[in-house]
């Protein structure tokens, strides 16, 4: 069918998200061309939304008119407009200098600002529109992560016919946390709004149930919560990754030449420990250089056999917190390499570029030890690629407790990254570990990712949205 018929009958599966999984950039020649967005929940949705053939509604990633919807790798697109204003108060204010700071351990101080709320407010109305105008009667629309937790409550109101589902891809902290967000009552009936809520960890799945008893009085049985609204379901569903086409990444000829050429360009180190993150302050990178520092400092890694290669890929880069801790792992990567490293030898190889996803697959297999440290974490999907590249069950994960894939993982030399003496020992045991001892830990954690992979965290979720357990709402209204 084509593309303006499907728009006008309405589709039956629509995706929100802030972001569309393409960004609109400039290239040398300075005309736009598509670039893969960065980030979790793009990895994961990415491969769903071009089996089922649904519409994704998001964010092209620049202020000022959207583009008309196009398809992009089979995935019907529609851009939703930010404004200046809406990127300074919706996007890098009320999401990502309140909301995500807050909800991760307020690890860096959240701020608050009335103006932001304002902006947030107006662009999940905006978003919730769009919605109602593009969802076929009794469609599924599915609602994702902390910048539009407003859409669900709205969407209700505009058609109650849809069928709504939210998913948080980060943590959602506990009452005495989450009450300091002066929206605290308007965010939790927004998400209450859709039938089924679903989180990366029991944790979150218990904070929202306390959450809704403690501000709105509502009553929870098993996963069902009795509102002043009608009936919602929240349950864990933690996310993956596409394994089968990470695996033929690892196995592609020219991937695993790559590998080898990383190592020789590195100066075929004995030991290459890989850290992959957006540059962020919940990723724990200056606790993992600080770590590697003080053993190189002690002899425990040798610096002439041991080389880190940190890969930030820049994120948010016009807030403070970013800008800030930016600043300090720079300072921090050459302070090491000051003190350790020698003539054509770094200690540490830091890259604050993007890589694309062969070449990323290219560092995995390249690694002997992945460092995953955040200080909290949602899920963690560069823990679960890495897993899921060492075909040959190799390699050593060092993951810390508070990512979400500690849950799964838990054949990981697992730390809490806050405690430095714990986190040198994982890195240096991880270092060391005999091949025997890796393939002890790799097989069962490969295993288990081959058999909970993205496909089956997204069909629980939509299978779950679909049949009557949800359907409180629907039977309220008859
Ligand atoms: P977060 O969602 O906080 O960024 P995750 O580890 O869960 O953290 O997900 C990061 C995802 O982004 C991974 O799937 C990783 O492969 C991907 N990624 C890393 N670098 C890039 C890049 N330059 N462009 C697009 N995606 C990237
Ligand atoms: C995390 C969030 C996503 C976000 C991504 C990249 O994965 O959960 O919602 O898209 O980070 O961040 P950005 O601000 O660039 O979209």
């Amino acid at each position: 069918p084509g593309a303006a018929g499907i728009d006008r009958a309405g589709y039956d599966l629509i995706v929100l998200a802030n972001r569309l999984p393409v960004d609109r950039v400039a290239d040398s020649a300075g005309a736009d061309r598509w670039q893969r967005s960065p980030g979790g929940l793009v990895t994961a949705l990415h491969p769903i939304m071009r089996a089922q053939r649904g519409a994704w509604i998001g964010w092209h990633g620049q202020p000022g008119p959207p583009p008309d919807p196009f398809t992009h790798d089979g995935i019907r697109l529609h851009p939703v407009e930010l404004s200046e204003d809406d990127v300074d108060g919706y996007y890098e204010g009320q999401s990502n200098a309140t909301i995500w700071p807050l909800y991760h351990d307020a690890v860096e101080q959240p701020i608050f600002d009335r103006d932001w709320r304002r902006s947030y407010r107006e662009v999940n109305e905006r978003f919730a529109a769009a919605a109602a105008g593009l969802a076929a009667p009794g469609a599924l629309v599915w609602v994702h992560d902390y910048h539009l937790q407003l859409v669900p409550g709205i969407l209700r109101r505009l058609r109650p016919d849809l069928r709504i589902g939210f998913f948080l891809h980060i943590p959602l902290p506990p009452v005495e946390l989450f009450c300091q967000m002066p929206l605290r009552e308007e965010i939790m009936r927004g998400l209450l709004g859709a039938d089924l809520v679903g989180f990366q960890h029991p944790h979150g799945t218990r904070n929202f149930q306390r959450l809704a008893a403690h501000l709105l009085a509502a009553k929870t049985t098993g996963e069902v919560i009795e509102h002043a609204e009608g009936v919602t379901t929240a349950a864990t569903f933690p996310i993956s990754i596409d394994v089968a086409t990470q695996q033929r990444l690892a196995d592609d000829p020219q991937v695993r030449a790559r590998a080898a050429e990383i190592r020789r360009e590195l100066g075929d180190p004995q030991t290459l420990i890989l850290g992959v993150d957006r540059l962020d302050y919940t990723k724990g990178i200056e606790h993992r250089l600080t770590a590697f520092g003080e053993l190189l400092a002690e002899g425990r890694l040798d610096p002439a056999k041991t080389v880190l290669v940190q890969v930030a890929v820049p994120s948010r880069q016009r807030i403070d917190h970013y800008q800030a801790l930016r600043e300090r792992v720079e300072r921090t990567v050459s302070r090491i390499n000051g003190v350790h490293a020698g003539i054509g030898r770094l200690c540490v190889h830091y890259l604050h570029q993007s890589y694309d996803r062969a070449e990323l697959a290219a560092l995995y297999l390249a690694a002997d030890v992945m460092a995953v440290t955040p200080l909290r974490d949602g899920m963690n999907l560069v823990a679960k690629e890495y897993v899921a590249t060492r075909t040959d069950d190799t390699g050593a994960l060092v993951l810390s407790e508070f990512a979400g894939a500690a849950a799964e993982l838990s054949q990981a030399w697992t730390v809490n990254p806050h405690d430095l003496d714990r986190l040198k020992d994982a890195i240096v045991a991880a270092a060391h570990a005999e091949r025997e001892q890796q393939t002890a830990r790799m097989r069962p954690m490969r295993a288990h990712l081959r058999r909970h992979d993205v496909n089956r965290w997204a069909a629980d979720f939509l299978n779950r949205l679909e049949t009557p357990a949800g359907r409180g709402r629907v039977e309220a209204a008859a």
